[in-house]
């Protein structure tokens, strides 16, 4: 079921980091350092906290730069009393087009449910970009046994009500909690393990021409020096990567994965 190429997506989530003038300093650091063939390579989306879009987007725009724009959440409403959110319909108008949802934070920490996710990938849907689904377990959920049951389970609420040709647009990205800024990273052949059953449920759940096609991330503790055998599993398609994308050097040396032998 892994036959199909499926671009590699490398997504840095820079979580509550750099305030705009860092982002664009960041920014125009990994631009430097990207080449053209690199782009060609990968996808390489950014996903800076709100007060940066704008800053960033500008910069994109005028340098004509090969980033593409990310945002870590959204209100799945378009509009209304909802005081300190923004909707997926105002992020389109930046030109972002991916958007992170339903993030173990934003799970764990403002209590976001599997409904409230879901309704924030039709929102994000409707207005044109790409949700990255956020799914993993808890340490305790690993240590019960109950991995797959929770990602699965996660990945079917998020499925619902979505056709084929949505299923297919989607990123979905296993980031198991006890690895996400501990640096422990489940191993390659482990997170393997996770995401191929996650591309069966997708068959299962909307059907094998959408599996085929969705791609799969890990997230959780990746870097320069683990990223290489990540990428070598036939199922993982890129890396939804927190702290060390706050480095753009390190960053760059993930992006640029294919080109390293050590
Ligand atoms: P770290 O790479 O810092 O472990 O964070 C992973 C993550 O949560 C990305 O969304």
């Amino acid at each position: 079921m892994s036959t199909e190429v499926r671009k590699p997506i490398i997504s840095g989530n820079w979580k509550m980091n750099h305030n705009h003038f860092e982002a664009i300093q960041s920014i125009q650091k990994l631009a430097y350092l990207l080449t053209k063939d690199d782009f060609a390579a990968v996808d390489v989306t950014i996903h800076p906290p709100f007060t940066d879009l704008r800053s960033a987007q500008t910069l994109i725009d005028a340098d004509e730069l090969r980033f593409i724009l990310g945002a870590q959440h959204c209100h799945e409403s378009d509009s209304g009393a909802f005081t300190g959110e923004v909707s997926a319909q105002f992020l389109s108008k930046l030109n972002v087009n991916y958007v992170i949802v339903g993030h173990s934070e934003r799970r764990q920490i403002f209590g976001e449910t599997d409904e409230v996710v879901t309704a924030k990938i039709v929102a994000v849907q409707k207005h044109g970009m790409t949700p990255i689904l956020c799914v993993g377990e808890t340490l305790a959920d690993r240590e019960a046994g109950r991995t797959h049951e929770k990602v699965l389970g996660q990945v079917r609420a998020a499925l619902t009500k979505r056709s084929v040709e949505q299923v297919r647009a989607m990123v979905i990205a296993y980031e198991p909690i006890w690895a996400i800024g501990t640096g422990k990273t489940a191993t390659a052949q482990d997170a393997q393990l996770v995401i191929s059953s996650i591309r069966e449920e997708v068959a299962k759940v909307s059907s094998p021409l959408a599996a085929t096609a969705v791609r799969l991330q890990y997230g959780g503790s990746v870097k320069a020096s683990n990223i290489a055998e990540i990428m070598s599993q036939p199922d993982i398609d890129g890396v939804l990567v927190g702290g060390a994308s706050l480095d753009s050097a390190e960053f760059a040396r993930i992006c640029q994965y294919r080109l390293r032998k050590d």
